[in-house]
């Protein structure tokens, strides 16, 4: 037996951070929304977001933190539904957060809050909410006809929040895009971000050994360059800077990292040298960079070349200059990336350009609304995201609510 009314104004594909921000916006409206979502329960990523403390949203947000191949489309949404705005609901509902990097704002507690808030507003808003739901066919005949496993629901308008295809254990899928292509729109090549890299072969080996240590880093490859922490993995190099720089890296390409961020590394050297002269190079290096990290640094850059027990006032010009280039600018060559299984986030996604900026809407399917990460627009690392999905999803809402009134 069905589980559906009749007929509703607006059908959500995902109660994810997008859906459920846009299904409160329409509902509050009084529009009949029902959302539609594959997974046992709402918001998965929400809870697993910021290490459970879900960093939802970023006060410093500005268009230049995300990534399109139309970098002017998410002003419109960002300008109109800012951080501020997301906090006023927070506060509304007496979650503690604090901040933590510049403008990253994290719950205190946990991203359970931000989810409990979102089914509470949608609750009282009269938004409709299934789980559990595997959609076999969506078409359009006028209105919006879907037929899934829990009956075949109809709406005027359609609203693909399905999300990316980052951790696909958590049922991540391409069904959006699929969608998407079916109404006839462009959907830009797919790629995962915020994603760590891999090494392999001796670069692999030599390194892995650090698994776990973190230092402070500027990381870069030709597009984009972070200042952050690395982290060592088994597999390769994680951290902040290194999941920044993965968004924008290029297949085959190096990456290249600072040791000592700030530092004219050729300068502290000779320094050193003048200082502390009988100070082996070793235990030079491992005040800057640890005694672990230096230990490998030295046997990695500089082989057999230079004994790392050399005294500093021992080494000749040609070695200085080789140890200082290397530790302002040691030279990594991925083999790849882990791969949406550990991604944040998709790169790429439903061209911008088959969407209003201001409304979501698709231009050229009347009542088909797109949001959230299944476009082609990526946030970086630190809340931006979220804010993107929270954004967009209000923008389609309220576009909703206004195509509703004028009818
Ligand atoms: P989202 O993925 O949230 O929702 C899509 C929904 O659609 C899901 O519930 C999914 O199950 C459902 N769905 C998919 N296919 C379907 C189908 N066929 N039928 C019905 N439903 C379907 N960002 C940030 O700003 N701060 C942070 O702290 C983090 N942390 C973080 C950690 C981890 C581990 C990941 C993987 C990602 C983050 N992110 C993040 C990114 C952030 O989670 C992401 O960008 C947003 O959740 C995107 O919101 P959407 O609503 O577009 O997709």
């Amino acid at each position: 037996m069905s589980q559906f009314q009749d007929k509703y104004d607006v059908i959500i594909l995902g109660a994810g951070a997008a859906g459920l921000m846009c299904a409160i916006t329409a509902g509050q409206c009084g529009l009949r929304v029902l959302v539609l979502e594959k997974a046992n329960r709402i918001g998965k990523k929400i809870l697993m977001s910021g290490g459970g403390r879900c960093n939802f949203t970023n006060l410093n947000t500005t268009p230049d933190n995300f990534i399109s191949a139309n970098p002017h489309f998410c002003k419109s949404a960002l300008a109109r539904y800012t951080p501020w705005d997301f906090v006023e609901m927070v506060n509304r509902h007496a979650i503690a957060w604090h901040e933590k990097g510049p403008g990253q704002l994290f719950c205190d507690h946990s991203s359970k809050d931000i989810v409990a808030m979102l089914a509470q507003e949608c609750s009282q808003a009269g938004v409709e909410i299934r789980t559990r739901c595997d959609i076999a066919q969506v078409e359009k005949q006028g209105d919006f006809q879907l037929q899934t496993s829990l009956g075949n629901p109809s709406a005027t308008n359609l609203v693909i929040a399905t999300g990316g295809l980052s951790i696909p254990k958590m049922g991540a899928s391409d069904f959006g895009h699929k969608l998407a292509r079916q109404f006839g729109l462009d959907v830009l090549p797919l790629r995962a971000g915020l994603v760590p890299f891999t090494l392999s072969g001796t670069e692999l080996e030599h390194w892995s050994s650090l698994s776990g240590v973190s230092i402070a880093v500027e990381a870069q490859c030709t597009a984009a360059r972070f200042m952050e922490n690395m982290l060592f993995t088994h597999r390769g190099l994680s951290g902040p800077a290194l999941l920044q720089l993965s968004s924008y890296w290029q297949p085959g390409e190096p990456i290249y990292t600072d040791l000592m961020p700030g530092t004219d590394a050729a300068v502290w050297l000779e320094e050193k040298r003048t200082s502390h002269p009988k100070q082996s190079l070793r235990n030079a290096l491992a005040q800057v960079l640890s005694k672990r990290v230096a230990e490998l640094f030295c046997n990695r850059v500089l082989g057999t070349s230079v004994d790392a027990t050399t005294a500093l006032t021992d080494l000749n010009r040609e070695a200085m200059q080789n140890i200082a280039k290397h530790l302002n600018q040691l030279r990594w060559k991925p083999s790849g990336t882990e791969g949406y299984r550990t991604a944040e986030v998709t790169l790429g996604g439903v061209n911008t350009d088959e969407i209003s900026s201001k409304t979501l809407r698709a231009h050229k399917v009347p009542g088909l609304y797109l949001i959230g990460e299944v476009l082609d627009v990526t946030g970086q690392l630190g809340g931006y995201n979220f804010q993107w999905a929270w954004a967009s999803g209000w923008c389609a809402g309220e576009a909703l609510a206004g195509n509703a009134q004028a009818a």
